[in-house]
Order: structure tokens, then C-alpha cells, then sequence
């Protein structure tokens, strides 16, 4: 019987390796509290390209990190880096404390990689194809595979051949089968390349319930809203470096506000009715339009308000609503000259 070679992106750049054997059962129980990763001070040099410029940063236990830059930025490197597949030039990898270079096993014991072409057999079905993976993990009991088969919305498919499977399904199988460990880190790198939008929107939904299941994730995307969605943490890297880094809440709360448009009204009034609303933290006037510091959803709480004093809103319109301008502002470069 052959096997197939499912066309992942994931893990592009990490070509060369294959993620060693998945050994190690449970190791999600048995977790301490410090970050589950810690990438210190990693750079990559080929030749005279510094892919990755000192890049420092933690992924926490049971959180999604969202790791995001334009195309080129070094992400793939940076995942190969951790993988052990890429070897630094400078700085080091911990995982679950230990330093990885000299320990290359700590990487199968703790993490799960989609890698870039995961072996599946054509002519069986999903559960089976699982089933062979959990052989060769050992010790993996068949309740696990009927959770993970849940866990990727597969189950009502799992008995359709691998071959029948959409990109989107056999992506999904590739998830599920890296969880067959329990890996308390899951990495995934463009997991929804090549995907239209009914398969990016499967992945999706699948991310966070990794972390209720207790896995960290760390998700590298050029793709703002994808991980914008399932992120609880979020750091931007452009041409190597780290721009920033934070909760996805305070980078929406950093630089947005609503516009409010109140035709016919004495602004100092309306300033002062939305100056009572509880959500509002700062209300300015600029050339007849009012800027209201708030929540990107308070624009129901800001009408009404209005609309109580009798007064009437033109527009209400939020600004920066999504981390789409600020990820183009950090970001901020032609496309064209980001080498691939
Ligand atoms: N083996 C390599 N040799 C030379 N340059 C490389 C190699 N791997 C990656 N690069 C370059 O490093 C940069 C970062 O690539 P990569 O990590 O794949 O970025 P990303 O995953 O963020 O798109 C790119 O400009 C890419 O061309
Ligand atoms: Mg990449």
C-alpha cells in the first residue's frame, strides 16, 4: 500500500527534518507553571540575510499565541528553530525549562508540529489512518481517537477513505493526529494555506478548543484575522524582528476610537450626554466630529444615549475596528520587496 504525501504548508521553511518519533503519552498532565516555550535571543543568519533578528518571547501555558508578520518576516525559521530542524546562529530554545540544543528529545515529549508532509494511507478511512499513527505513538487508547476525531469534526466522516477527504479534512486529520501525544505545545504554521474560505473557517473553530483542551498553541500567520480571532496573545514580527507584542484586547484598545457625527446640536452637548456613558473613557471634538474613546462595540451604548437627550447621530463609525491599520502601520511595506 502506498502512502500519500498530503500537501501541508505547514512548517514550509522546516524542509529538511521530519519532527523525530512521537513518544511520550500524557505529558499534558504532567506540566509545571513556567512557559511552556521560551525562545531567547534567537537569531538566523543564511549567509549575509539575517532571517531572524534576536527574537525573544514566551509561549504560556494553556494560551494561544498568535505569531504574525508579513510573508518573510522569519516565521517559518523561527518554527523550525524551535522544532530543531533549523540550528541558530545565535540565542537558544527552552522547552519546559530545558534548553533544547543538546536535548533534542524534549521536542517530540512536548511538541506537536502539523509538519509539512504527514503520511496518510489513500485507501483508508480517517479512523484508521489515525489508528496506524497511534500504533507507531503506542500507547494511545481508542477513546482518544473517537475525542480527537470530535475535536477536529471529523467523526461524522471518519469512515470515508483518506482519498475522498477535501484539503480542509485531511489538514483537520493532520491536527488530530499530532494530538494523539498530547503535546503540550501545538504549532501551527499557515495552517489554513491553500484552504477556501469553508475549510480556513473549519481550522478556525478547531484552534480554541486546543487551549480548552489544555494545549498551548502557537499559530503563526501572515493572516491578521485569522489570528486575530482565536488569539489570546499576539506578537507581530516584521524582517525578524519583534514590532510588538500584547493581548489582542489592548492592541484594539491601542490607537481605535469612534467617530460620532451629531449634525444640528451643540457639540458641548453632546459631549456632555456621552461623557455620562459608563463605557466611555474620553470624549474630544475635532472640526465638528465627535472623538469618543470606548470600546469598539459601544456604538448601541453611545446612540442611546444620544437618543435620550433627543438628540440625533448622523454616523457612528469605529475606527481601527480591527488590528487590520495597526498591523499595517507596524507592518508597513511593499509587498514587493519582502524577499520569499
Ligand atoms: N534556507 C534558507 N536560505 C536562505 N534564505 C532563507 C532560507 N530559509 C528562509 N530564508 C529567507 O528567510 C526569510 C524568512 O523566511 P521564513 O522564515 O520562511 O518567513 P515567513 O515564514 O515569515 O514567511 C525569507 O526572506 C526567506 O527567503
Ligand atoms: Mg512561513
Amino acid at each position: 500500500m502506498s502512502i500519500s504525501q498530503v500537501e501541508h504548508q505547514s512548517v514550509s521553511s522546516a524542509t529538511s527534518g521530519h519532527v523525530p518519533g512521537t513518544s511520550g503519552i500524557g505529558h499534558l498532565a504532567s506540566r509545571g507553571d513556567g512557559p511552556i516555550l521560551q525562545a531567547i535571543g534567537l537569531s538566523k543568519q543564511f549567509k549575509q540575510f539575517v532571517a531572524v533578528d534576536d527574537l525573544s518571547f514566551d509561549v504560556r501555558q494553556g494560551e494561544v499565541l498568535g505569531f504574525l508578520g508579513p510573508n518573510g518576516a522569519g516565521k517559518s525559521t523561527t518554527v523550525g528553530m524551535i522544532l530543531g530542524l533549523i540550528k541558530p546562529s545565535s540565542g537558544s530554545v527552552r522547552i519546559m525549562g530545558t534548553d533544547l540544543a543538546g536535548n533534542s528529545a524534549v521536542v517530540p515529549e512536548n511538541i506537536g508540529a502539523i509538519i509539512e508532509n504527514p503520511a496518510f494511507y489513500p485507501y483508508l478511512s480517517g479512523r484508521d489512518n489515525l489508528r496506524a499513527h497511534a500504533l507507531a505513538a503506542g500507547n494511545v487508547p481508542e477513546s482518544r481517537i473517537d475525542d480527537l476525531l470530535k475535536l477536529v469534526n471529523l467523526h461524522e466522516r471518519s469512515k470515508d477513505k483518506f482519498k475522498n477527504y477535501s484539503l480542509g479534512m485531511k489538514q483537520r486529520l493532520g491536527i488530530a493526529s499530532t494530538l494523539l501525544t498530547e503535546p503540550g505545545l501545538v504549532i501551527l504554521d499557515e495552517p489554513t494555506n491553500g484552504l477556501d474560505p469553508a475549510g480556513q473557517r473549519e481550522i478556525r473553530e478547531i484552534i480554541p478548543r486546543l487551549a480548552e483542551e489544555g494545549h498551548s498553541v502557537l499559530l503563526a500567520s501572515h493572516m491578521l484575522h485569522e489570528v486575530e480571532q482565536v488569539s489570546d496573545r499576539v506578537m507581530i514580527v516584521r524582517r525578524g524582528k519583534l514590532i510588538t507584542e500584547g493581548s489582542v484586547d489592548d492592541m484594539l484598545r491601542r490607537g481605535g476610537y469612534i467617530e460620532v457625527i451629531v449634525p444640528d446640536v451643540d457639540p458641548e452637548q453632546a459631549m456632555r450626554a456621552l461623557r455620562r456613558v459608563p463605557v466611555v473613557e474620553q470624549v474630544t471634538l475635532e472640526e465638528g466630529r465627535l472623538i469618543v474613546v470606548a470600546p469598539d462595540d459601544s456604538g448601541v451604548a453611545i446612540n442611546r444615549a444620544l437618543i435620550e437627550q433627543n438628540m440625533f447621530a448622523g454616523s457612528i463609525t469605529s475606527k481601527h475596528s480591527s488590528l487590520e491599520d495597526l498591523f499595517l502601520e507596524m507592518t508597513d511595506e511593499p509587498s514587493e520587496s519582502v524577499k520569499s
